[in-house]
């Protein structure tokens, strides 16, 4: 981030956000260690308290605040269990048998340091656990219980076979085909962009958004998950390992990529019209929504 003004005033939101974040974080790990074996905890912890942007716990508190909610400590609390299903892709991405990467966050991966067979169960004890500690933190929030189940199941949906995995399939089905644009944003627009789109519906479900504006958040996530992509390739091409903190890279696995098919200028073009189109669809329901609005542009200028 540079030294503009409105720059600043973000750097200084996010550095009130991002601990506030971390915070209900360690509650949920907190609470979690009362219940999960400590070996298994460990490793739990190595995926989730690992750093990390939190982009996905700040779209949905954002989404919340900006479309009329007053996120509590109970909103930050929802806010996590999208971040643990996110850990819990990652843990599992990670493992040998999907991208066998030895790094992640600039640290070893999960299973590197604990096996193979904990990192699996690490990975899989999180998904139930985001799905009951969304359900109970919405309520907390002020969530009829039927609203917070529907808040849960939209969180499960876009993690699963329609969704996350479904993408995630279909990448690793792909490893060595050329695909085509289309073809690499459906696969993104499920492996990524399903995720991110539904933490922001969440958000606005839990701050009881009417339909338009939930359709506006949507598609505005869905555009957002896509310049999210695109930079990504952007940035496995340009960047190093070091300034990344993961390995390996998309060409050592044969990925299709943004830049394989538009070069890394296109990509980068290609990033901004996604934005502008993400934009667009607040400006149509009339949502001012500032913060969002920055938070599409730090999707792009972000340097990891
Ligand atoms: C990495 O996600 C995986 C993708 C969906 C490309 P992030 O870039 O959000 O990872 P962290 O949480 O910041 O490490
Ligand atoms: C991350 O996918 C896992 C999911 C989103 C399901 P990638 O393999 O593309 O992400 P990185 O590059 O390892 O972070
Ligand atoms: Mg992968
Ligand atoms: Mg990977
Ligand atoms: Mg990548």
């Amino acid at each position: 981030m540079t030294g503009t003004a409105t720059d600043l005033s973000f750097a200084a939101w996010l550095d009130d956000r991002r601990p506030r974040i971390e915070s209900a974080m360690r509650r949920c790990m907190d609470e979690m260690a009362s219940v999960v074996p400590a070996e298994l905890l460990a490793a739990v912890e190595d995926g989730v308290m690992s750093g990390g942007k939190r982009l996905r716990p700040l779209l949905l508190v954002t989404a919340c605040e900006e479309t009329g909610g007053r996120p509590g400590d109970a909103l930050y609390d929802l806010s996590v269990s999208v971040e643990l299903i996110h850990a819990y892709s990652l843990i599992h991405d990670d493992l040998p048998s999907m991208d066998d990467a030895p790094l992640r966050r600039g640290r070893p991966t999960v299973h590197v340091v604990h096996g193979v067979h904990t990192a699996t169960y690490a990975g899989a004890v999180l998904i139930p656990w985001a799905a009951a500690w969304a359900c109970r933190s919405a309520r907390a929030a002020g969530c009829t219980a039927s609203a917070a189940r529907g808040i849960a199941a939209h969180m499960l949906e876009a993690a699963g076979a329609g969704g996350m995995i479904g993408g995630q399939a279909l990448d690793l089905l792909s490893e060595g085909r050329s695909l085509t644009e289309e073809e690499l944003a459906a696969l993104h627009g499920l492996k990524t962009g399903a995720l991110l789109a539904a933490s922001l519906e969440m958000g606005a479900m839990a701050s009881r958004a009417g339909d338009p504006v939930l359709r506006a958040i949507g598609d505005y996530g869905r555009a957002l998950g896509l310049a999210f992509q695109v930079m990504d390739d952007v940035l496995d091409a340009t960047g190093s390992a070091e300034v990344l903190g993961k390995r390996p890279s998309d060409a050592e696995m044969e990925k299709s990529t943004y830049v394989g098919l538009l070069g890394v200028d296109g990509a980068r073009r290609r990033a901004e019209e996604h934005i502008a189109r993400g934009l667009a669809a607040l400006d149509d329901t009339g949502l001012a929504a500032p913060r969002l609005r920055q938070l599409a542009h730090f999707v792009i200028q972000r340097k990891r």
